[in-house]
């Protein structure tokens, strides 16, 4: 009798607590998960297996500690030093952004990349975003592993040694201590993907929240997340494009192209930035930047992109671009406004020069 009371009085308690913190009409909601909830907790939790970079533990410290150290190559270490530089060259973000850059995260398209980064002020850069990099399962796809060899199979499917790759071999500095490894796996993971990434229609969320937790649900439900974002970024390289055709009816677009000159080559090249050849709005650089775009000049921006630019003694290189990260038809836009730039009085480079400042 006395149980029998008790079991009531629970009933009573918890009945209402759970209809508060539900969602709308979700009374028989299975899975409380939300726009905030992290991917990775609802593969968790379905039963997924974590991989080997997973790092449960989120210290607040650490994460300021990498995000320092991929934004400015140093921070403090724990004995209270300031650590020596990363990169006597580049920091992380010369090439890569930390923020969501692909509206659609199933496709990894230079096309609407631009125009994402034009709607959301981003810079458009070779390497691509730390944002949801802990949610890949594999790092230097496709082109990258002929070109880094033997060191790209150890980084392939190994997201410390990927970072380890990069640290010495993208960003041409030193290796990353232990305790450095460890804080910017932290700030990458404060960068994983959430729910509300997934660009979730009302009967995807449906599936989510109501689907019973049995082994053979949890199973379709995981790969049905997984096939919701690319678990990789593809990499083709190319040849620069050779001379257009008659077939070849693609009309540049000079907006767009300008939106690359800033977004791109300016974030690099700006004044003050990390080379010593400047790309500014003045006819000057574009009539030299127009006399390097003819096809076969050496230097031509085709090549630069493309085949990428090698260090000289105590300087940088420029990285090239995969076919994924700037297309064919955006070197034409390219192009085109520098030759408008060139001829005719320039267009000013707001408001995207002040977004890479
Ligand atoms: C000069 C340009 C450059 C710099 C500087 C640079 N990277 Fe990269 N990084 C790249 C390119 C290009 C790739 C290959 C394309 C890509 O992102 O997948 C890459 C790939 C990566 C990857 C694998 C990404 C993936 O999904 O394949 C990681 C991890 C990474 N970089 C970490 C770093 C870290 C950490 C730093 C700073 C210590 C850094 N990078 C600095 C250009 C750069
Ligand atoms: C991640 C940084 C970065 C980005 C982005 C970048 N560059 Fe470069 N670029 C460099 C570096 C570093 C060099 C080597 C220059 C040096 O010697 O300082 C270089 C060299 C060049 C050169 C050869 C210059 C010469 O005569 O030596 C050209 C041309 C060039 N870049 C064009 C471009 C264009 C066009 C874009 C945009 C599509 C672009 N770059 C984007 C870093 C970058």
């Amino acid at each position: 009798m006395k149980l029998h009371l008790f079991s009531v009085a629970i009933l009573v308690v918890v009945l209402p607590m759970s209809v508060s913190m539900a969602p709308t009409n979700s009374m028989e909601s299975t899975n409380q998960w939300d726009d905030n909830t992290p991917v990775f907790q609802v593969l968790k939790e379905l039963g997924e297996p974590m991989p080997a970079h997973y790092r449960p533990q989120h210290d607040a410290q650490a994460v300021k500690q990498g995000e320092e150290l991929i934004k400015y190559g140093v921070t403090q270490a724990p004995d209270g030093t300031t650590t020596t530089l990363q990169s006597q060259f580049f920091v992380c973000i010369d090439c890569h952004n930390v923020s969501r850059e692909d509206p659609d995260l199933q496709k990894s398209d230079p096309e609407t990349r631009l125009d994402y980064a034009i709607q959301h002020q981003r810079r458009f850069l070779p390497g691509t975003t730390f944002y949801g990099i802990v949610n890949r399962t594999s790092w230097y796809n496709g082109d990258y592993q002929k070109k880094y060899g033997a060191l790209a199979t150890t980084a392939h499917k190994n997201l410390e040694n990927a970072i380890q790759l990069c640290a010495t071999k993208c960003a041409m500095g030193r290796d990353l201590e232990e305790w450095e490894l460890e804080a910017v796996l932290a700030y990458f993971w404060s960068l994983e993907l959430r729910l509300k990434d997934l660009n979730l229609s009302e009967s995807d969320w449906k599936k989510l929240r109501l689907t019973p937790r049995l082994p053979r649900n949890n199973q379709r439900l995981i790969s049905w997340m997984k096939g919701l974002y690319l678990n990789a970024s593809p990499a083709t390289f190319s040849k620069p494009p050779v001379v257009r055709t008659a077939t070849d009816h693609y009309i540049p677009d000079i907006e767009k192209g300008k939106a690359i000159y800033v977004l791109s080559c300016m974030s690099c090249h700006k004044n003050g930035g990390i080379t010593a050849f400047t790309l500014e709005n003045s006819p000057v650089t574009y009539r030299l930047m127009r006399d390097h775009t003819a096809f076969g000049a050496n230097f031509s921006v085709y090549k630069a992109v493309r085949n990428g630019i090698k260090a000289s003694p105590g300087k940088g290189y420029m990285p090239n671009f995969p076919l994924q990260r700037m297309s064919d038809n955006q070197l034409q836009d390219l192009q085109a406004f520098i030759m408008n730039q060139a001829t005719h009085d320039s267009l000013p480079l707001e408001p995207f020069v002040d977004w890479i400042k």
